[in-house]
């Protein structure tokens, strides 16, 4: 009789792409835990290896097949390490996958997650390659409960409210990859967030590929989403709240509005808004024009004057004139974000773009240099931005320790507008009497990217509450 292999026992998770993915390994390590299995601390020690992929652009793509390439050394070495890819990419390749990536053992789709030991047991038992990608019906769909450990728990915590996506924006994959919308039962979102706070969460941000358009309490208004930002500013003991990600199209003013009247909904707003030529947003299927995102922008800001605001930039899509791409430009001055995310475009396959035939015909190095020119511009207004603060006390979330270039210890957290904050250790302090208070800290300059600061005084901490 052949001895029995060694159970295994140790994962190695590597993640791709969003914070969606992000969450999505947080319950990997779950559902494995559950199982008996540790937190390998380097894929040299595994004896089980994920990859968590996205597939958003290209370039992503090519990051997991790049990945499990370098495990082929590994694998050989030992013969008994089992190689997994999850995430976008396993979901909408499928059996492609597994003839791509030969070194993959077997592959699983986002909604597979809670079945990853059950997997991994077909896979040793069987020794045969497979992908797990049917998908789950709307009606069928369950959310996988967050299980976390006292240790786990980080100061910020993400809070998924929804999965999937029904809009057509024509450059998207996920509808493709992670299928149908369907939102989370506002009584689970609620008790998650308990869970979270009750060990030592004071943020949470709730996440969704387009959280507005949230439905699952049947609010009178049909403004659930609103509804959901309100119920959870009322958890006791937590502080402040975040959401991502929007489309303009579902931001509604009641929204807006929630900025103004829930203290705990912290001044910061990421609105995609892909192109500021209503003709390319058109031809993106995105249903808005550049005047109606100006005019949120402008109710917002009225309401809300001091909000930070980020965006999604892509540059170079089909048919993209320098006429159109001087109109995003122009869009990035009127508005001035606080920060940009910008990308050139990639075809995705099953995406509408490629079924109105909407042919990648901007040259990659026009692309590179629109890049380059979006980036340059909004260089200056980041700067401009983070400037105004200097001088200025903000509240700041100390989430953790950071070192300055000198070596001195220091903290780090995030202010209202989510722009990080590094400010030294007050004297004789240490960094456990800080991580997870709010703290009041004077700007006194402005990185790139960043603040730097000091602690505002001990007078000031009074109000602010201490950890049990
Ligand atoms: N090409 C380039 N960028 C894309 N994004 C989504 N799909 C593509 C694509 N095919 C960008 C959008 C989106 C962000 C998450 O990624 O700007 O808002
Ligand atoms: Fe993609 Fe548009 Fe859905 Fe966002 S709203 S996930 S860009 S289809």
């Amino acid at each position: 009789m052949e001895p029995a292999e060694p159970a295994i026992k140790r994962v190695y998770i590597q993640n791709f792409g969003c914070q969606m993915n992000e969450y999505d390994v947080e319950r990997m390590v779950e559902v494995l835990r559950a199982k008996g299995f540790e937190s390998a601390p380097s894929a040299e020690d595994a004896d089980l290896i994920v990859l968590n992929s996205c597939s958003i652009r290209e370039k992503s793509e090519h990051k997991v097949a790049s990945a499990a390439g370098r495990y082929k050394e590994l694998k050989e070495r030992k013969p008994g390490l089992v190689l997994a890819v999850g995430g976008c990419v396993a979901q909408q390749e499928g059996d492609r996958l597994l003839r791509r990536l030969p070194l993959a053992d077997f592959t699983f789709g986002p909604d597979h997650i809670p079945a990853i030991p059950t997997l991994l047991e077909k896979f040793r038992g069987e020794r045969r390659r497979f992908a797990a990608t049917d998908v789950i019906d709307v009606e069928d769909y369950r959310f996988l409960d967050a299980d976390p450990r006292p240790g786990d728990v980080k100061v910020t915590a993400l809070v998924t409210i929804q999965k999937g996506c029904d809009n057509h924006c024509a450059f998207c994959v996920v509808p493709a990859t992670r299928g149908r919308e369907v939102s989370r039962p506002a009584g689970e979102v609620i008790a998650e967030v308990e869970r979270f706070v009750a060990l030592g969460a004071r943020e949470v941000t709730l996440i969704g590929q387009n959280v507005n358009s949230y439905h699952a309490i049947g609010t009178p208004d049909g403004d659930d989403f609103a509804e959901l930002l309100a119920r959870v500013c009322r958890v006791d003991g937590l502080e402040r709240v975040r959401f991502t990600t929007s489309h303009p199209h579902d931001f509604t003013r009641k929204v807006a509005e929630a900025f103004r009247d829930l203290p705990k909904l912290c001044s910061y707003l990421h609105l995609p808004v892909q192109s500021g030529s209503s003709r390319t947003l058109k031809r993106m299927v995105r249903d808005y024009t550049r005047e109606e995102y100006l005019a949120q922008i402008d109710y917002l800001r009225a309401l809300v004057p001091d909000i930070s605001l980020s965006t999604d930039i892509i540059v170079g899509y089909p048919g993209e004139t320098d006429a159109d791409f001087a109109e995003t430009l122009s869009l990035l001055e009127r508005v001035e974000y606080d920060f940009i995310y910008s990308f050139g475009y990639s075809p995705r396959p099953d995406t509408p773009a490629l079924k109105l035939k909407l042919c990648d015909d901007v040259p990659e190095s026009v692309k590179d240099e629109r890049l380059q020119i979006v980036q340059e511009l909004q260089r200056g207004i980041t700067e401009r931005r983070l400037g105004r603060f200097i001088g200025r006390e903000v509240e700041v979330l100390v989430e953790g320790e950071s070192r300055r270039n000198d070596g001195a210890q220091a903290l780090c957290g995030r202010a209202r507008g989510n722009e990080m904050v590094n400010f030294p250790l007050p004297a004789g302090r240490a960094p456990r009497d800080f991580i997870g208070r709010l703290l009041p800290v004077r700007v006194t300059a402005a990185r790139s990217h960043t603040l730097v600061g000091e602690f505002a005084g001990a007078g000031a901490t009074k109000r602010l509450p201490v950890l049990a």
